[in-house]
């Protein structure tokens, strides 16, 4: 058998909120370092910082009290002065990952977001959108997996998103919205592709989040109608919709925090992460 090629990097994206993108990288990272025993980095690259503080929990404010180098610093290539003087240092793996979990042999690492991260970087000279790629292949070749939450808008990040890629994921709500937003990210994808011919970036496939409360709401007949549009999106496309979809829980911000005691009907998630990880080649 092949030697599997580290790491394999995945994206979650869709130009739109709400839809589920922080929950499915938390979850999935999790998953994938508790249950499949993966060497795993995951990335915050939305300045609303969601995955931040998902998997760091109450030690987030002290991330940000302590100004812990985040994802900013990686777009900056430098580390600011530190109290104590020394000038600015040369960036390094270590000092901008945050170690959530850790075994002997691996762990799951997150690179964290600011609230302030598109300020810093937008108002200053556009940053180069391959600093994450480069950054990334210097420092994290040993890594098994690598998952990027993206911000719901087109920007440089998302760009850097793509750079950094093998894959994209893409959860995506059943709702009138969804059909709006769904055919700008195809557009978003292949002009991405026409430009970087040389990289392959494939759509690992699409995930839908039946995000609807079960005890009234299911969605209504706008549900049907964007099902139908989404389906027809993803053929022209051909993107692939996974078979297990998400259900409304209540419990997927417990099981983001790592609080596996009541998770419900949260805990379906595993076998969507398996049908997800068992796709991208685990
Ligand atoms: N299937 C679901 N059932 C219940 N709540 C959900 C579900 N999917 C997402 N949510 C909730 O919706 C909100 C938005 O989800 P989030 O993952 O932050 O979306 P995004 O990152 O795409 O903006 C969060 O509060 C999350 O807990
Ligand atoms: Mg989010």
């Amino acid at each position: 058998m092949a030697v599997k090629k580290k790491p394999v990097t995945i994206c979650v994206i869709n130009l739109k909120g709400g839809v589920g993108k922080s929950t499915v990288t938390a979850l999935l990272s999790r998953f994938a370092f508790n249950r499949k025993a993966l060497d795993v980095l995951a990335i915050d690259l939305d300045p609303q910082a969601n995955l931040s503080q998902g998997l760091m929990q109450q030690e987030y404010s002290d991330f940000l009290s302590e100004m812990r180098p985040s994802i900013v610093e990686v777009f900056q290539d430098y580390i600011p002065p530190q109290k104590g003087g020394g000038g600015p240092t040369p960036l390094d793996a270590e000092s901008v990952t945050q170690v959530v979990l850790d075994r002997s042999d691996r762990s799951l690492d997150l690179i964290a977001s600011r609230f302030d991260f598109s300020d810093a970087l937008t108002d200053a000279i556009r940053p180069d959108p391959k600093i994450l790629a480069k950054f990334l292949s210097k420092n994290f070749k040993e890594k098994d997996l690598i998952l990027i939450d993206c911000s719901p808008t087109e920007s440089i990040f998302t760009q850097a998103a793509y750079h950094a890629s093998d894959y994209v994921l893409i959860p995506v709500r059943p709702e009138y919205f969804a059909t709006i937003g769904f055919p700008l990210l195809a557009e978003s994808i292949s002009n991405f592709h026409s430009k970087n011919r040389g990289h392959r970036l494939d759509v690992l496939g699409v995930i839908i989040n039946n995000a609807f409360y079960d005890g009234g709401n299911d969605g209504g007949p706008e549900k049907g109608r964007a099902m139908v549009e989404i389906q027809r999106e993803c053929k022209k496309n051909k993107w692939s919709i996974f078979r297990i979809p998400m259900y409304h829980s209540r419990g997927y911000p417990k099981l983001m925090r790592g609080d596996y005691r009541y998770p419900g009907d949260a805990s379906y998630f595993w076998g969507l992460a398996d049908e997800i990880l068992e796709k991208a080649g685990f």
